[in-house]
C-alpha cells in the first residue's frame, strides 16, 4: 500500500515585512499521522499552520494539503482541510446547531448533507447537551469543542489545530485530547501546542520549531536519547566519593560524572556515557568489584522538558 503524503511543506519561508517568522521550513506528514507542532511563543508555529490552510500564502516555497498547492488550488486543497485557529471566530449570537450549520454552507455542503453529518459531528464533539445553545452562553471548553466541530463538519481528511487545548480547564483538557484521539484514527492531524506531555500523549511524531525553524524531528520517545547524542545512567553507591569518582571516570565511553549525597557514605552519581552503549553492566560491575555498595542503577532518558529547553537554548544545536 502506498503511503500517500498528505500534507507537505516545502522550503516554507514567511516575512511579516522585513521580519523573517518561519525559514526554509520542509516536512511531510503521511496520511494517518497524527503530527506535534512543539514551540515556544513566537516560533512559527501559527504563521506554519496559516499557510497549510491557505490563510496566508508563504513569501516562497510551497504547502500542498492531498497534494493539492495551496495557492494555486486552493479550493481543491481546502476541501480536505479542517482548520481550528488559534482563536475561532464564533458567532455569539447563533446557536451550536445554527453555527455548525452555517459553517457547513459556507464550505460548500448542500442543507441535506449538513443535516446528515450534524448528528455524528454533535456527537463526536459531546455536544449533545448544547445543541441549542446559544455559543455566547458557552463555556471556553465547550466552544473549542465547537470550534473542533466545525473544522470536522465537512468531513475533512486532514485537521489542523492549533493549539487545541490551550485555556481549557484540566478535566476538558482530558476530553479534548481524547476527542483528538477519537478523529485521530481517519484523519491526518498536524496539532501545535507548548505543552509537552500533550505531544507525547498524542502524537507519532514530533517536530521542534524554534525561531522560525525546525530544530528537531523524531518519534517523542526516541527524541530524549537521540538527541542528547549521551546516555546518563544514575547509580547510588555507599563508598568513598572521590575514589568512586576517580575510578567510574576511567571507564572506557564515561564523558562526565557528578555527584550528589543521598544520606552518610552514600552519593547518587550521574554518569553521561556515550550514546548507545549502555554502560551499566559495566559500572556494576566495576564498582562491585571494588568491595563498594551499589544501591541502585538506571538509565536516564531525557525528558520532553529538558529536550525542548536544550534545543531552543543551546546555539549549537541549531542546523
Ligand atoms: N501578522 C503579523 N505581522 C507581523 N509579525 C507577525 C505577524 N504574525 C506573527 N508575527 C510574528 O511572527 C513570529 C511567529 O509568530 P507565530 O504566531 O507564528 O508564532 P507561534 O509559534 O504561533 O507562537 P505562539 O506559541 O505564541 O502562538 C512572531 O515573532 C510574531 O510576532
Ligand atoms: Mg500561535
Amino acid at each position: 500500500m502506498a503511503i500517500r503524503a498528505m500534507i507537505e511543506a516545502r522550503n516554507l519561508t514567511k516575512y511579516y515585512g522585513s521580519f523573517l517568522a518561519v525559514e526554509k521550513v520542509n516536512f511531510v506528514i503521511k496520511k494517518g499521522e497524527i503530527l506535534g507542532f512543539l514551540g515556544p511563543n513566537g516560533a512559527g508555529k501559527t504563521t506554519t499552520m496559516r499557510i497549510l490552510t491557505g490563510f496566508i500564502p508563504p513569501t516562497s516555497g510551497e504547502a500542498l494539503v492531498a497534494g493539492y498547492d495551496l495557492v494555486g488550488q486552493s479550493i481543491e486543497a481546502r476541501a480536505h482541510i479542517g482548520y481550528l485557529p488559534e482563536t475561532v471566530p464564533l458567532y455569539t449570537e447563533m446557536t451550536v446547531k445554527e453555527y455548525l450549520s452555517f459553517m457547513g454552507r459556507l464550505r460548500g455542503m448542500k442543507s441535506g448533507q449538513v443535516r446528515e453529518r450534524l448528528g455524528y459531528v454533535i456527537e463526536a464533539c459531546r455536544l449533545e447537551d448544547y445543541y441549542d445553545t446559544f455559543i455566547g452562553k458557552l463555556s471556553k471548553g465547550f466552544r473549542q469543542r465547537v470550534g473542533i466541530a466545525q473544522a470536522i463538519i465537512h468531513e475533512p481528511d486532514v485537521l489542523i489545530l492549533d493549539e487545541p487545548t490551550v485555556g481549557i480547564d484540566p478535566i476538558q483538557v482530558v476530553e479534548t485530547r481524547q476527542l483528538i484521539k477519537d478523529l485521530a484514527g481517519g484523519h491526518t492531524v498536524i496539532l501545535s501546542t507548548h505543552i509537552l506531555p500533550e505531544v507525547s500523549m498524542l502524537c507519532d511524531r514530533v517536530l521542534i520549531i524554534h525561531e522560525g525553524k525546525i530544530v528537531a524531528e523524531d518519534t517523542p520517545d526516541d527524541l530524549g536519547t537521540k538527541l542528547a547524542g549521551v546516555d546518563r545512567v544514575e547509580a547510588e553507591v555507599e563508598g568513598p566519593r572521590s575514589q568512586i569518582l576517580e575510578v567510574l571516570k576511567k571507564i572506557r565511553g564515561i564523558i562526565d560524572v557528578t555527584s550528589r549525597p543521598a544520606g552518610k557514605n552514600r552519593n547518587v552519581y550521574r554518569i553521561q556515557a556515550k550514546q548507545g552503549l549502555d554502560l551499566r553492566p559495566t559500572i556494576s560491575r566495576t564498582i562491585v568489584n571494588n568491595n563498594w555498595a551499589l544501591l541502585n542503577i538506571q538509565l536516564l532518558s531525557m525528558s520532553l522538558e529538558e529536550i525542548f529547553l536544550k534545543l531552543t537554548t543551546e546555539e549549537d544545536l541549531r542546523t
